[in-house]
């Protein structure tokens, strides 16, 4: 459905830059890192200088991964909050500061990245765009009424009628365009903080609120992060990224 030799000669043209942003904190390291990364070293932006971001709270856990030219990865320690709503909340300020005082200066691009997944086939400059969200595989054709936005609305992140509803295991864009999107999910999550209530999906559904109204520029398909429990659809052809088994009980904890 696109030319991907279209799209790589254009960013590699226009020396475009992407920073990739991952969690890997507590015992999500062990359990996914790995695989992410090597995996993303065989589909992700090949061609393109990529820089990772792990934030981790186990620096010296981090696997030596052997890196293709031009792409590196550096390793920022992070303090691991106690519950994963709010190890997942928190990431929005991280990201926001990290790009105030690093990635600004070095990238056109961000994305960010939830590290239960595998690439699994190109996931490559085409999905780069000035603002990135991704349709949720559970959702993408369902009724409105089915989404599982906040529908509290005593939250920020109350949507009362949406459109879409999106992943939030993968956002990106410019970088000015992603620091906007963490600072005003940051603001809304410590706003509900303040009011004594918490989004029901958490950071997704900030997430969600942020991009009905400031609409993405590209959306990506369900390819782009496919979960097999959901089985064969015909509408997805190539599964780009799936989802990781997710051990709930064992690594929230
Ligand atoms: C890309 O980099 C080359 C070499 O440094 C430079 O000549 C060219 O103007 C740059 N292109 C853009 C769009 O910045
Ligand atoms: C990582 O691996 C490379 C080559 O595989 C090696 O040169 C380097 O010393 C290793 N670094 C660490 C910290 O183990």
């Amino acid at each position: 459905m696109f030319d991907p030799q279209f799209f790589d000669q254009k960013h590699i043209q226009e020396n475009s830059t992407v920073a990739l942003t991952v969690f890997a904190v507590g015992r999500y390291l062990d359990a996914y890192l790995t695989t992410f990364l090597t995996s993303a070293e065989q589909h992700f932006m090949l061609g393109l200088p990529v820089t990772y971001y792990v934030f981790t709270d186990l620096p010296d856990r981090v696997p030596n991964i052997s890196l293709a030219p031009q792409r590196h990865l550096k390793v920022v320690p992070v303090v691991k909050h106690s519950r994963w709503q709010d190890v997942s909340m928190m990431r929005m300020k991280t990201i926001s500061d990290t790009i105030e005082s690093e990635l600004r200066h070095h990238f056109r691009y961000v994305f960010c990245f939830d590290v239960d997944q595998e690439f699994k086939g190109r996931f490559g400059s085409e999905a780069l765009g000035d603002s990135v969200a991704l349709l949720h595989a559970h959702f993408y054709k369902s009724q409105e009424r089915k989404f599982t936005y906040d529908r509290n609305p005593k939250s920020k992140a109350f949507i009362a009628t949406g459109d879409f509803y999106y992943h939030a295991a993968i956002f990106g864009g410019t970088w000015a365009n992603v620091k906007h999107l963490a600072d005003a999910c940051y603001l809304n999550i410590m706003l509900d903080k303040q009011s004594n209530v918490e989004a029901l999906w958490h950071d997704e559904s900030h997430l969600n609120k942020y991009f009905l109204i400031h609409k993405p520029s590209r959306l990506l398909s369900p390819e782009y992060c496919w979960d097999l429990s959901i089985g064969h659809e015909p509408d997805i052809r190539i599964i780009r990224l799936k989802w990781a088994p997710k051990h709930y009980e064992k690594l929230r904890t």
